[in-house]
C-alpha cells in the first residue's frame, strides 16, 4: 500500500493493480458502504478515493479470530497470538485514516452480531473474510439485512472455470463423430468391448460430477491430522456463494475471476456481485 507520508509499505497482498476487479468494478460513487473486515483499511480508502461513505466493520483486539478448535491443539495461544495480529491491523487502520484524511467511520464487533444502528446500507463488501468464518452464511444474513441494493464477495479461487466446463464438456462432444458411433455397433457385438466402454463412460461421469462439485461445492479444509489450518474453514465455490445470496434475496448475480499479487506470486480469486431482487428492502 502506498500511505501519503509513508510511502510504499510492503504486505502479503498487493491489491493496487487490481482493486477495481477485486471490487467487481461496481460504481460507488455517491454510495453508502459497509465493508466487512476491513483489516488495515486498504480497500476503505480505495473506495472512499471513489466518492464512496464508507463504514468500516471488523474485530477489536478483545474479540476473537473463528479459530479451528482442534482438540489436540493449544486454542488459547493460538487466540492471543491472533488477537495480537489484529491489534497491529486495527493500529494500521488508523495510522491510515489518519494519513489519508479519511472520514469512514469504524465499528468493532463480531460479524455475526453487525449492529442495526449502523443503518442502511447500499452496497456490503465481505472481500476474503468468509473463508475464516465458521459460519459464513450467518455472517452474511446479519450483514445483507442492512443492504438495500448490492453485495460484493470475494474469495480465493483454486480453480479456473474455464478448465472445468472444458474438460466437462469433452466426452459430450464427442459423442456425434462417426468414429462413435462405429464403436458403439462394434461394442454391441463385442461383449470385451463393451465392458471397457461401459467402464470408462462411468469414469467419464464420476470426473464430471467431481468437476460439477467444485464449481458449486463448498470444501471444509481443517485436517485433524495436521491441525491445519488453524485460522481457514472453507474452500467456497462462486455456485456456492451465488446460492447464499439467492436465499437472502441476491438473485441475480455476476461471477467475474482474477489475479492479484500475493506473496512475491500470484492468486486466483473470484468477486460475485449480488443484486437485490427481493426481500423488505427491495
Ligand atoms: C483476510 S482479511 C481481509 C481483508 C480485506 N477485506 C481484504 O479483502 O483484503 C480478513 C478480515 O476479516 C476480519 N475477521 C475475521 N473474522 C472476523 C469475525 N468473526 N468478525 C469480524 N471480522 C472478522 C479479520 O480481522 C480481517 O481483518
Amino acid at each position: 500500500m502506498d500511505i501519503p507520508g509513508y510511502g510504499h509499505v510492503d504486505g502479503e497482498w498487493d491489491l493496487r493493480e487490481g482493486i477495481s476487479d477485486y471490487l467487481g468494478h461496481v460504481p460507488l460513487r455517491g454510495k453508502r458502504v459497509l465493508e466487512v473486515g476491513t483489516a488495515n483499511g486498504f480497500i476503505c480508502f480505495n473506495m472512499e478515493r471513489e466518492g464512496a461513505q464508507v463504514v468500516a466493520y471488523d474485530l477489536s483486539e478483545e474479540q476473537d479470530w473463528d479459530a479451528v478448535p482442534y482438540e489436540r491443539h493449544d486454542a488459547a495461544a493460538f487466540l492471543s497470538e491472533r488477537r495480537n495480529h489484529i491489534r497491529r491491523l486495527n493500529n494500521a487502520f488508523w495510522l491510515c485514516h489518519r494519513a489519508f484524511g479519511s472520514k469512514s467511520k469504524m465499528v468493532y464487533g463480531d460479524v455475526y452480531s453487525v449492529p442495526e444502528d449502523i443503518g442502511l446500507v447500499d452496497v456490503c463488501t465481505f472481500g476474503s473474510i468468509l473463508l475464516h468464518l465458521r459460519d459464513p452464511f450467518l455472517a452474511m444474513q446479519k450483514a445483507l439485512r442492512l443492504t438495500k441494493e448490492t453485495v460484493i464477495v470475494t474469495d480465493l479461487h483454486a480453480d479456473h472455470p474455464e478448465t472445468v466446463s472444458d474438460a466437462a464438456a469433452t466426452p459430450a462432444s464427442r459423442n456425434g463423430t462417426p468414429f462413435r458411433s462405429l464403436a458403439k455397433r462394434v461394442a454391441r457385438v463385442t461383449p470385451g468391448i463393451r465392458d471397457v466402454l461401459v467402464e470408462r463412460d462411468l469414469l467419464r461421469q464420476q470426473r464430471d460430477d467431481v468437476l460439477r462439485s467444485q464449481l458449486d461445492g463448498i470444501r471444509f479444509l481443517p485436517d485433524w491430522r495436521t491441525s491445519h489450518p488453524r485460522e481457514t474453514w472453507w474452500h467456497l465455490s462462486p455456485g456456492i456463494i451465488n446460492q447464499f445470496l439467492g436465499v437472502l434475496g441476491f438473485e441475480r448475480t455476476e461471477v467475474t475471476y482474477h489475479t492479484q499479487k500475493h506473496s512475491g506470486g500470484t492468486q486466483r480469486l473470484f468477486t460475485v456481485v449480488g443484486h437485490r431482487t427481493a426481500g423488505p428492502l427491495a
